[in-house]
C-alpha cells in the first residue's frame, strides 16, 4: 500500500513508526513529516507539492488541493491525517475529489471537533450525557455568564468554539480565573471565539476512548489518560498534552461497551440524520462520574501524546486493521518484511509517556534556547521510544529544538509502574546528557 501521512508532531512521528511496521506498507510520505521520522517514511518539501510555496499551510484550500493532485501523480492508495486542522480545512473532500481514499473526516463532519457549539447541540439532539451549557458571543456576555454559573454552582468552564490546539478551555473556580481566561481569550485565541461556551464543572475521573470508526463500523482501540494541565499536581494552564498512560485498569470491565451504547451509536445515528458519516479514528474526551461516561468534547484524531503511548501499547497492525474497515480492495504486496498483516485484537500492554515541552509552553513569550538533539536517540529500543515534535533543521542539518511539545518519551514494561520507572530513568539520562532545559510533569501515572 502507498500511503500518505499528513502532520508533522509527535503524534504523526509514532503513526508513521507504526505504520512503517506494517507489511502491507509499500511506500510512505510524510507531509511536512516530523524529522525525527526520516527513517519511517519519504518526507515530501511544501516545493514538490506546490513549487508556489515554501512552508505547507495545511489550512490553506488551495494548498490542500495541490497536495490532492500531487498523491495521484505519486499514485497513493490511503491518506492518513494526524491534526484535526486539514481535515476541518477540507483535506478529505479534496483527496475524494483526486480518488483517492483517506482515513479521516470530512470538513462536514470535522466540525465535531472544529465547532465546540456544533458537538454540544448535536449531543444535546442525540441525548449524549454531557455538560449543561451555555452559548455565548463576545466576551462581555462569557463574563457575565461564567461569573453566574461561577456563583451558583463555585465553577465554570470557559470553552472558545473554534480550534484553540488545546487551550481555548478554562475551568474556572474563582472570579479571577473567569477574568485571566477572558483577557487570554480575546487575546491570541480570539480568531476561535466567534461563540463561546460556558459549561457546568463535571466531577469524575478525565479518561479517553479512541476507535476507528467508518460508516457504521465501530473498532475500539484503547482507553488512555490525559495529563492536560501544564505542571504536575494538576495545576497550571491547560495544554495539548504533557503525558498520558495506558490500560485503564480503574475503569468498569464493560466501559467500552457503555460508551458505544450511549455515545457512539447515538452520535453516528444523529450524524446520519443530518445526512453525514463518519470515518477516522474517533476520540472523545470523558469525564467518568458516579452515572458513567459524560463526553467533555469529540476529537476527529488521535490524541497528542495518546497516539504515541497507544501505537507502542498496542500490537495491532494499525494499517492492516484500517484497511479491513475500509474494506478496501489494494493489492497487499509486501516489501519483504514478515507477517501478513493479519489482525488480532489483543489486549494493551501498560504504557506511559511524558512529554518534553520548551520551557515557554504553551505560550510562546518566553525566549527559546534551540538545543541539538543526536540521531541516536529516534532508535527504539524493546521497551522505550522517543518520539519528535516540535524540531527543526540547524544550520549545520542537525536537528535542535523548537518551542512546543519537542519529544515524547514512551515505555512500556509488564505494569504501570514498571514502564513507570523506566521511563522517568530515561528522562534523565536526557536531562544529563542531551537537553535540560525542559518542562516536565513527574506525576504521569502517578496512581
Ligand atoms: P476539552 O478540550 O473540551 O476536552 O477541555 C479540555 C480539558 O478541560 C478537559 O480535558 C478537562 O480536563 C477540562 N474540562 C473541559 N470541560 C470540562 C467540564 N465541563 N468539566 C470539568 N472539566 C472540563
Ligand atoms: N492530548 C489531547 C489532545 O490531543 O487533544
Amino acid at each position: 500500500m502507498r500511503c500518505l501521512l499528513v502532520g508533522s508532531g509527535g503524534r504523526e512521528c509514532a503513526l508513521a513508526w507504526k505504520l512503517w511496521r506494517s507489511p502491507l506498507l509499500k511506500q510512505l510520505f510524510l507531509y511536512p513529516g516530523s524529522l525525527a521520522a526520516r527513517d519511517w517514511g519519504v518526507v515530501v518539501t511544501a516545493a514538490e507539492v506546490d513549487p508556489q510555496v515554501q512552508v505547507a499551510d495545511l489550512t490553506d484550500p488551495r494548498h490542500l488541493k495541490q497536495l490532492a493532485r500531487w498523491a495521484r501523480g505519486q499514485r497513493v492508495d490511503l491518506v492518513f491525517c494526524g491534526p484535526e486542522a486539514p481535515l476541518c480545512a477540507g483535506l478529505a473532500d479534496e483527496m475524494h475529489e483526486e480518488g483517492i481514499l483517506v482515513w479521516g473526516a470530512s470538513r462536514e463532519a470535522a466540525r465535531l471537533e472544529g465547532s465546540k457549539v456544533f458537538a454540544k447541540e448535536l449531543m444535546r439532539f442525540a441525548g449524549i450525557p454531557q455538560a449543561d451549557y451555555d452559548v455565548t458571543s463576545g466576551m462581555e456576555e462569557t463574563r457575565r455568564c461564567a461569573l453566574q454559573r461561577l456563583a451558583a454552582e463555585g465553577g465554570a468552564v470557559i470553552k472558545a468554539d473554534g480550534l484553540a490546539g488545546g487551550k481555548g478551555v478554562f475551568v474556572c473556580t474563582t472570579q479571577q480565573q473567569v477574568h485571566e481566561a477572558a483577557s487570554r481569550l480575546s487575546g491570541s485565541l480570539s480568531a476561535a471565539c466567534s461563540s463561546l461556551l460556558v459549561e457546568r464543572v463535571l466531577r469524575g475521573e478525565e479518561c479517553s476512548y479512541f476507535a476507528w470508526v467508518h460508516e457504521d463500523q465501530v473498532e475500539f482501540l484503547g482507553f488512555a489518560r490525559d495529563y492536560k494541565r501544564l505542571l504536575s499536581g494538576d495545576r497550571g494552564v491547560n495544554t495539548g498534552g504533557m503525558g498520558c498512560y495506558t490500560p485503564l485498569s480503574w475503569l468498569p470491565q464493560d466501559a467500552a461497551s457503555r460508551v458505544e451504547e450511549r455515545v457512539i451509536w447515538p452520535l453516528l445515528r444523529e450524524l446520519k440524520k443530518k445526512g453525514l458519516s463518519y470515518t477516522g479514528f474517533l476520540y472523545v474526551g470523558l469525564m467518568w462520574g458516579h452515572e458513567g461516561p459524560q463526553v467533555l468534547e469529540f476529537n476527529i484524531r488521535l490524541g497528542d501524546p495518546e497516539c504515541q503511548a497507544l501505537a507502542v501499547a498496542d500490537e495491532r497492525d494499525w494499517l492492516a486493521v484500517t484497511q479491513r474497515i475500509l474494506k478496501a480492495g489494494f493489492c497487499e504486496e509486501s516489501h519483504g518484511k514478515e507477517g501478513s498483516g493479519e489482525v488480532s485484537a489483543s489486549a494493551l500492554i501498560p504504557t506511559v509517556c511524558a512529554v518534553l515541552a520548551s520551557s515557554c509552553y504553551p505560550w510562546k513569550e518566553a525566549p527559546h534556547h534551540p538545543t541539538k538533539l543526536p540521531d541516536h536517540i529516534w532508535q527504539p529500543s524493546a521497551c522505550r521510544h522517543i518520539f519528535g515534535g516540535a524540531l527543526k533543521r540547524g544550520d549545520d542539518q542537525s536537528i535542535i529544538t523548537k518551542p512546543g511539545r519537542v519529544l515524547s518519551v514512551v515505555c512500556r514494561g509488564a505494569s504501570l509502574a514498571e514502564a513507570r520507572e523506566q521511563l522517568y530513568r530515561e528522562i534523565e539520562v536526557i536531562r544529563q546528557g542531551i537537553w535540560c532545559d525542559f518542562q516536565m510533569r513527574d506525576d504521569i501515572a502517578l496512581l
